[in-house]
């Protein structure tokens, strides 16, 4: 499969899948893979694992024409993966609900993050602690959509801590964004104006997700998200 420098590739994968894409996932992972996963004490945690790394490795296999067990991935020292084999082929993935999402660019970093739109019973907790008082105002401003703004902004932090591979060794009320004319924009971290242009941009899976994908380039080229199952 080929990945062109001003593109960005999106995929989706069931945590339910078919069984015939279940096998195709675990006979992908690797040799260590295979022994992690008996060590899983819960059906359901080792059946997302086989899934989302398994298909992970199909997904890169297509691109580096490697076979998918023998594919070598590593971990940068905050934790964001990626592959020795080809360290221009920047990849990211989140999980949430019954779906993984992966993204795949040479243009540099990538971030992407998914959340089910759910009810919480500590929204306005997590709001009071992880966001601004001009995010929270944004977010509490209209009650119907507080929910749903809430994910998405939720979203728009994670990816852009998974791109810049920080996770949570910054902890996101250290980052504040602005919100118009429909577009989310990084302004500071830790009150200190913020100078690189990322950019933000929506994408949907299902109508009760919220996921956002972050990059560099602005000539990027975002491909529909594709199925796989
Ligand atoms: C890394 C982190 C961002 C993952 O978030 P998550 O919602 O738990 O999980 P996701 O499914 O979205 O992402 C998990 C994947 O991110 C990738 N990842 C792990 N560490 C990463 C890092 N430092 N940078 C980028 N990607 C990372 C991995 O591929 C991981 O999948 P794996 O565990 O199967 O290997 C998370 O651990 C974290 O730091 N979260 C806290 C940040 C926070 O509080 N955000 C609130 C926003 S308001």
């Amino acid at each position: 499969m080929l990945l062109k420098k001003g593109e960005i590739h999106l995929y989706c994968v069931l945590l339910n899948p078919s069984t015939v894409f279940f096998e195709k996932c675990r006979a992908a992972l690797s040799e260590k893979e295979q022994e992690r996963i008996s060590y899983f004490k819960f059906p359901s945690v080792q059946k997302s694992f086989i899934i989302s790394q398994g298909a992970l490795r199909l997904l890169l296999s297509d691109y580096l024409n490697i076979d998918a067990p023998k594919i070598q991935i590593s971990k940068h020292s905050k934790g964001k993966p990626f592959t020795i084999d080809d360290t221009d082929l920047c990849f990211n993935i989140s999980n949430s609900g019954g779906y993984v999402v992966y993204a795949f660019s040479r243009a540099g970093e990538v971030g992407i993050d998914i959340e089910k739109i759910r009810t919480l019973p500590d929204l306005d907790e997590l709001i009071e602690k992880n966001f601004s008082a001009k995010e929270k105002t944004f977010i509490s401003k209209n009650k119907a959509e507080k929910e749903k703004r809430f994910f998405k902004f939720w979203t728009v932090k994670e990816a852009y801590l998974k791109a810049i591979g920080e996770g949570m060794r910054l902890s996101p009320d250290n980052l504040e964004f602005t919100f118009e004319n429909n577009n989310y924009e990084l302004d500071a971290i830790k009150g200190v104006f913020e100078q690189e242009d990322w950019l933000f941009t929506d994408f949907s899976i299902a109508t009760d997700y919220a996921g956002t994908i972050v990059y560099k380039d602005k000539q990027t080229k975002i491909s529909e998200i594709k199925f796989i199952n």
